[in-house]
């Protein structure tokens, strides 16, 4: 999950990789370093904890080299120590490495390692990787006709050939001057190219204030890269071209620009990126326009079942798009949560549609859960946010939410596009069906719509968005007097309780209070007997046809001495809750959108009030690359 920066070109390369690296510590900031060459002589920094404290390491200022490889990371062998932090060396400090993921047969590796005489500092499973490239150079470095660059790279794929599970890494050796070799499997990196001069990174938004010009690097393949030329290699050592891709994002979108904080930034971009995402896909009176999605009124029809794959928040914004695929096109629609969905032999065939959600793209269960449906025959579809991720190179459709770069950890505007491209999505699916004109029934009074009128409330949220936004006033004096708290609840119905899982997600990952969140009439079959005097409860409640039996329920828990705070667009005056939060009104079907963004604010004023790091909190990574 960590970060990965390379440069080489003409300036001093140490103030770029540090740059790179404090854009990519959103993916893990347990240690850094990084490592430039300089008069054939490696220089190595690094130290566990943040990347800042490179800065004041011995010597990094005095580092002249004009190449270098640097990495944040997120440990996932051996603790956060200075020894356990990347870059890595072979023991003839030959080869120095940087590397993300998981090498799953590491073990196995070192047993081989150590028979051939090669010893081991550090407890990392990537060590083995620099060594493994000496082990095999070794050999091919007896052969007079080749040069020293075609040798490692022969010895940087014989070496990749032996690893099981992921990797992303890049390889500096005195042996090859002003040259980095780097190679993927299941892990992002991405190559940024201008004149004179070419970078490394894990993700595009870090190399955005260099370049809009990147190479991806699909798996299994390598890359030669120096100042001026970068070429790519498949395993069989054959040399092709790629082509190049040019992003549109603003670098000043990667920036805080004023904001205390990526998530509070992000948290107020939601008017703007859920305009972006409905983009000219809806429009009032005219059906959808999906330019970017071949799927056919022919397919949609032969199709039995659809199954929303994903982790973590993306996982709840696939919940609220069963119910909205469910509700307009009739077709069955399970969620299943990536890391489960892969090992459980799912049944899949080519009726069924697999949509997989992932707003890096990178997560690396989400994709393993992809390539399972592929194997199986059925189409899949990929919701992302990263232009050009890993997801959507496997996917066989595509459809990215436009919501711009999201840094913090906690998601937040990702989460508020993904269900407005699922409401549009399944408004262009019904209207593929031929449902143009049929009555929606969306709520369990029996109470029908039709897709215009849905249409329109989707047009009216960025609106309605900004009117949350106007005050946050009683979520700041909610959150001044809850953040002291070891326990909460979030509770709702239907809908709600999709919301009501984010909204309890969010808490604990920022402020770390333990928090539950339940369907409410479930409450009273077990979750209950933890209600306690004192105990803060909130609910969210905005369909109407639900509200009396979620006031019950309200009530049962202030009953046994709850606070309550309810999120909702129904008039309850009269009641005895101690908050009440109103939010616009909108239809049930797309209430999440609205409901939700109470729910982030409490848990970032909770996470401010607490004095913990809102974005990067503790044991977490934006970009989940490991198993
Ligand atoms: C959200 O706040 C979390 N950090 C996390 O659950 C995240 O949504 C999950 O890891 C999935 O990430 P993805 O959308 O990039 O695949
Ligand atoms: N598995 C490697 C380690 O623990 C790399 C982890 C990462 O991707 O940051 O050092």
């Amino acid at each position: 999950m960590c970060g990965i920066i390379g440069y080489v070109g003409n300036k001093q390369a140490n103030n770029i990789l540090i740059n790179g690296l404090l854009a990519l510590e959103y993916r893990g900031y347990d240690s850094a370093g990084i490592a430039t060459l300089e008069n054939n002589e490696i220089k190595i920094m690094k130290d566990k904890g943040r990347v800042k404290n490179i800065l004041d390491l011995d010597g990094y200022n005095e580092l002249q080299g004009t190449y270098g490889i640097a990495h944040t990371r997120w440990a996932t062998h051996g603790k956060p120590s200075q020894e356990n932090s990347h870059p890595h060396m072979d023991n003839s400090n030959t080869f120095t490495v940087v590397h993300n993921g998981i090498i799953e047969n590491y073990n196995e590796l070192r047993s081989f390692l150590t028979d051939n005489g090669y010893t081991f500092y550090s407890q990392t499973d990537t060590e083995v990787i620099p060594n493994l490239i000496h082990y095999y150079f070794k050999n091919i470095s007896k052969n007079t006709d080749i040069n020293n660059t075609d040798k490692i790279l022969e010895a940087v794929v014989k070496a990749t050939n032996d690893l099981k599970g992921s990797y992303a890494i890049e390889v500096i050796s005195p042996l090859m001057p002003d040259t980095i070799i780097v190679a993927r499997k299941d892990s992002p990196l991405v190559i940024g190219t201008k004149s004179d001069e070419n970078f490394i990174a894990s993700d595009i938004p870090a190399l955005l204030t260099y370049t809009k010009d990147f190479y991806l690097l699909d798996d299994n393949e390598f890359a030669v890269i120096t100042k001026d030329s970068i070429s790519f290699y498949n395993k069989d050592l054959e040399n092709y071209t790629k082509e190049i891709k040019n992003i549109e994002w603003d670098a000043s979108s990667a920036e805080k620009n004023g904001y205390e904080d990526f998530m509070l930034k992000e948290i107020f971009e939601q008017p703007n990126s859920v305009r972006e995402t409905i983009g000219s896909r809806l429009k009032l009176n005219e059906s959808c326009n999906f330019d970017d999605l071949q799927i056919t009124s022919e397919y949609l029809k032969s199709i039995n079942k659809i199954f929303i794959v994903a982790c973590g928040t993306a996982m709840h914004a696939g919940l609220v798009g069963k119910i909205l695929l469910e509700k307009l096109c009739k077709i069955p629609t399970e969620v299943d949560i990536a890391s489960e969905f892969r090992y459980r032999d799912p049944i899949i065939d080519d009726k069924t549609l697999c949509i997989y959600v992932s707003q890096s793209g990178e997560t690396a269960d989400t994709i393993a859960a992809l390539k399972l449906a592929k194997s199986k025959g059925a189409k899949t579809l990929a919701i992302s946010n990263v232009i050009g991720s890993s997801i959507t190179r496997e996917a066989d459709y595509t459809i990215y939410t436009h919501a711009g770069p999201e840094i913090a950890v906690a998601s937040t505007k990702a989460y508020t596009s993904q269900v407005v491209l699922f409401a549009v999505l399944a408004i262009h699916f019904s209207e593929l069906l031929g449902y143009d004109n049929a009555d929606i029934t969306i709520n369990s009074d029996g109470q029908t719509i039709k897709l215009d009128n849905i249409k329109k409330d989707i047009l009216d949220l960025p609106k309605k968005i900004s009117m949350i936004l106007e005050d946050t006033s009683l979520i700041k004096k909610f959150a001044d007097e809850a953040y002291t708290q070891k326990d909460m609840f979030f509770l709702g119905r239907g809908v709600d309780q999709t919301v009501a899982l984010e909204g309890s997600l969010k808490l604990k990952e920022i402020s770390y209070i333990h928090s539950e969140a339940y369907a409410s009439g479930e409450l009273k079959h077990g979750p209950i007997a933890l209600i306690e005097n004192g105990i803060h409860v909130i609910s969210i409640l905005t369909d109407p046809s639900l509200a009396k039996k979620s006031i019950s329920n309200i009530q049962e828990v202030i009953t046994r001495g709850a606070k309550t705070m309810v999120i909702t667009n129904q008039d309850l005056e009269n009641t005895n809750f101690d908050y009440i939060y109103k939010i616009p009104e909108t239809n049930p079907l797309i209430s999440p959108i609205l409901s939700v963004i109470p729910l982030q604010l409490l848990a970032y004023y909770i996470s401010k009030n607490k004095g913990l790091d809102v974005d990067k909190p503790r044991n977490l990574a934006k970009s989940v690359t490991v198993e």
